[in-house]
């Protein structure tokens, strides 16, 4: 059995507009098929506007697609009974781009943090502070950290303290949805660095959506590309992406790299 299965997903959102009274339906997913493995990276690669953060959102029971099945462990999720639902939202998790938009400005980091825990676990206030402490030193923080507000970290700080609210369940899959793309270069790769570690060390899996070739690289196992809405292409091994020479392929990755800082030595992976 998949961890997850897409199973011929289509999308479309309704446009109301003033003017026109008809309500008209633009597909943006059409018939997604994809699977994720139990402790693998799922990188789901497309340029902008191509579904890949609507695909991220129906993956993760916050929008039921028009047609089509995500199955988590071989339940469909959208019509699980509760106790189903409530694994699945124990299960999965997700770090979306924007660090501080996904935490609430007035609480500090323990409120932040022993939201989760509230919800899923009985404990004590003593094993809960030792919960915390230990995911925020897993992610490069530490006890001082959780009298802090949002506003005292940097971006990528903060977005260590959504990596470990995203942990602290033992959740079987994180979604990532362009998690480091609004982090500068170096604090990309300390971070995607952690994320391979964490994955190593929990078996944790990943959905990693991005527009990133480099990052993409750097942790995924497997790819999978969106072109329009579509499934153009998915990829067991990176080194598969990097080296088809399928003219759709190809265009994708070079319009991907054309405009990417490293991508004189990316075409040439030295690993
Ligand atoms: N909530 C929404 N309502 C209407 N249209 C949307 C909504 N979210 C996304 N779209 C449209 O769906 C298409 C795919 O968007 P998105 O899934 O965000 O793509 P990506 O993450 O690949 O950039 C785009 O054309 C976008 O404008
Ligand atoms: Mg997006």
């Amino acid at each position: 059995m998949h961890l997850l299965e897409v199973k011929a997903v289509s999308h479309a959102y309704t446009n109301r507009s003033f003017l026109m009274r008809k309500k008209g339906a633009a597909p943006v997913l059409k018939s997604v098929d994809l699977t994720i493995e139990e402790g693998t990276c799922l990188g789901l690669l497309g340029q902008s506007g191509a579904g890949k953060s609507t695909l991220g959102r129906i993956i993760l029971g916050l929008e039921k697609p028009r047609a089509g099945q995500v199955l988590f462990e071989g339940q469909d999720v959208y019509r699980a009974d509760q106790q189903t639902r409530k694994h699945f939202r124990r299960h999965v998790q997700a770090v979306f781009q924007d660090s501080y938009s996904a935490v609430n400005p007035r609480w500090t980091v323990e409120q932040i943090l022993s939201e989760p825990l509230e919800n899923y676990e009985s404990m004590s206030r003593k094993e809960r502070k030792n919960v915390l402490i230990h995911w925020l030193e897993r992610v490069g923080l530490g006890e001082k950290d959780l009298c802090k507000y949002p506003h005292q970290f940097s971006g990528g700080q903060l977005q260590r303290i959504n990596i470990a609210r995203a942990l602290l369940l033992q959740p079987k899959l994180i979604v990532l949805d362009e998690s480091v793309s609004s982090l500068d270069m170096v604090t990309q790769a300390v971070i995607l660095d952690l994320l391979v570690e964490l994955k190593k060390e929990l078996g944790v899996a990943y959905l990693f959506i991005t527009h990133d070739i480099t990052a993409a690289y750097h942790l995924c196992d497997q790819l999978a590309i969106l072109d329009q809405g579509e499934l153009a292409a998915q990829f067991q091994s990176k080194d598969d992406f990097f080296s088809s020479e399928e003219e759709a392929v190809r265009k994708m990755r070079d319009a991907m790299l054309a405009d990417h800082p490293l991508s004189r030595t990316i075409g040439r992976p030295v690993r």
